[in-house]
């Protein structure tokens, strides 16, 4: 399944209105292959700015645009044929009434920038019919949820209607509209015989923050390639890199999922998530000559619910040399009940109930009907102390190996991923692993570097270490595991090492 729509930005209003400036559509159509292009099609033309482009530079093609405000199709009329209508009533391959004789025909333009559900809260029926949307689209099957972009529906409408002859759609969207509707074309074998995509600066030409793209789809008779090539930037002459659908699959790099596909299957160690509590003013304590609140306060509560505390950005950045935070972990499993802490621990239980005000005001209904101080994300595991870390929010793998401090193992924020060891040798032999080539790939492919979190517990859970250990010389591996557990300050004998690579790789000891 893809991933569901990121949030978008709110459009001008129900239609979606963010007109191409003109400079963007000259670039942007400076990119297309140079064809003797007959046929024209800004479909939602808006003033027609890529109609006024095509008109300067082939003024021979049959230039036709459609657009349901009566306003903008008047301005655009003086670039082409514009037809005033909704584009979702409209059956572009019965409805448009060509007079040129076939020939190479594009599809060009900037569907509206606005969900499904936004348009709702507008309370507009500025969309498709809902039987159309389910019957052109499945969009659950796609996205994942029954929220979609308008452009994405106007895409599938497009390469459907448009399947039985050569076409080539260039269209501005959001990038993650262009990866579901790659997938899309997969799954229903739509005849595309090559795509592209080009990242656009939308902070810039549209105001806007999300990631989109020029997204140019060829439609013909030729071998079908569900993969696009990814150019890095609107002028670039040359690609970078594939995106495509491999064995059912989106991946963002196809060339590096071909080398690793072997290793993506299920990790034989389970990835846990950081700690999530909600109220770092009461739970993060600074190191300040002992734990201190943000105002500076010393905070005096037994020992024994204090942990270093690293955040993701700690663990991009290899911030871990010294403990400059602390978290309370009042629990060693969500379920605990916490009054038991009035007893067992009375000054930190003095502490919380000082603090309940900020505590019994968590939001998140997840603390609801739990113990009053409870957190999510704790466990056995948290308390190993040998860890492989790793950012969910960063924009590149970085895995690093972390031991105890003074003996306290080291615990992280719900925004970082982890792999609890209690031995240090199988903790460095993971690490060898997971930063070794056949890791990298499979995370090359897998995430999408774009995302608001590109690296997730699911993707992290795919890489099968396992499978890794058997394809990796033994010798290699126990070389590569001893050089990063010196670099991290980690100790082990030899013996434990050869144990741990034996173990890695599956095999009885
Ligand atoms: C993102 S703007 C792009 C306009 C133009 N293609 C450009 O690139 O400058 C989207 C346009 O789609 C039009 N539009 C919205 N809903 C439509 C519909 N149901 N049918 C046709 N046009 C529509 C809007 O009025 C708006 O002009």
């Amino acid at each position: 399944m893809s991933a569901p729509l990121p949030e978008a930005p709110m459009p001008n209003n129900e239609f979606g209105d963010f007109q191409t400036p003109i400079e963007l559509a000259r670039a942007l159509v400076d990119t297309l292959p140079r064809r003797e292009w007959t046929r024209v099609l800004e479909p939602t033309c808006g003033v027609g700015n890529f109609l006024s482009v095509f008109s300067e530079q082939h003024p021979e093609a049959e230039r036709v645009g459609i657009e349901v405000q009566p306003e903008y199709a008047a301005a655009a009329a003086i670039f082409g044929r514009v037809i005033t209508a909704s584009i979702f009533d409209f059956d572009l391959a019965r409805d448009i009434a060509w007079t040129s004789a076939p020939g190479p025909t594009l599809v060009v333009g900037n569907p509206p920038w606005v969900t499904n559900s936004q348009l709702s809260v507008l309370g507009s029926s500025n969309r498709p019919a809902r039987a159309n949307t389910q019957n052109a689209r499945g969009i659950d099957a796609i996205t994942g949820s029954s929220n979609f972009d308008i452009a994405e529906f106007i895409w599938i409408k497009l390469l459907t209607e448009f399947a039985d002859r050569p076409v080539t759609i260039a269209m501005i969207c959001k990038t993650q509209v262009a990866r579901n509707i790659l997938l899309h074309c997969a799954r229903h074998s739509l005849p595309i015989t090559g795509s592209s995509l080009r990242p656009i600066d939308a902070k810039k030409w549209f105001d806007a923050g999300v990631d989109a793209c020029w997204f140019v789809v060829e439609l013909g008779t030729d071998t079908t390639d569900h993969t696009a090539q990814m150019y890095p930037s609107i002028d670039s002459l040359h690609p970078t890199n594939r995106i495509g659908v491999v064995d059912g699959l989106l991946v963002a790099n196809v060339d590096a999922y071909e080398r690793s596909k072997q290793f993506d299957g299920t990790s034989p160690l389970t990835w846990r998530q950081g700690i999530k509590h909600d109220a770092t003013a009461v739970m993060e304590l600074a190191e300040n000559d002992g734990p201190r609140t943000k105002l500076g306060a010393s905070v005096d509560i037994e020992k024994d619910f204090l942990f270093p505390l690293f955040k993701c950005t700690d663990v991009y950045r290899e911030k871990l040399s010294m403990v400059s935070r602390w978290m309370i972990v009042p629990q060693s499993h969500t379920g605990d009940d916490t009054a038991q802490l009035a007893d067992s621990a009375p000054k930190l239980w003095k502490y919380l109930t000082d603090n309940g005000p900020a505590l019994d005001g968590r939001k998140s209904s997840i603390y609801r009907n739990r113990a009053r101080f409870c957190i999510f994300g704790v466990g056995p595991y948290t308390f190993a102390p040998y860890k492989i870390a790793i950012s969910g929010f960063h924009k590149a793998p970085q895995f690093r190996m972390v031991g105890p401090y003074d003996g306290k193992p080291a615990v992280f924020d719900d925004a970082t991923y982890l792999l609890p060891f209690e031995d240090p040798a199988a903790c460095a032999v993971a690490h060898a692993l997971l930063t070794g080539p056949e890791a990298n790939d499979l995370i090359a492919a897998l995430a999408f570097w774009d995302s608001k979190r590109p690296v997730t517990k699911k993707l992290l859970q795919r890489i099968d270490l396992a499978a890794i250990a058997r394809a990796t010389d033994p010798a290699a591996l126990r070389e590569r595991a001893a050089d990063a557990a010196a670099a991290h300050g980690l100790v082990f004998n030899k013996a434990s090492l050869t144990h741990a690579v034996r173990l890695a790789r599956g095999l009885p000891l």
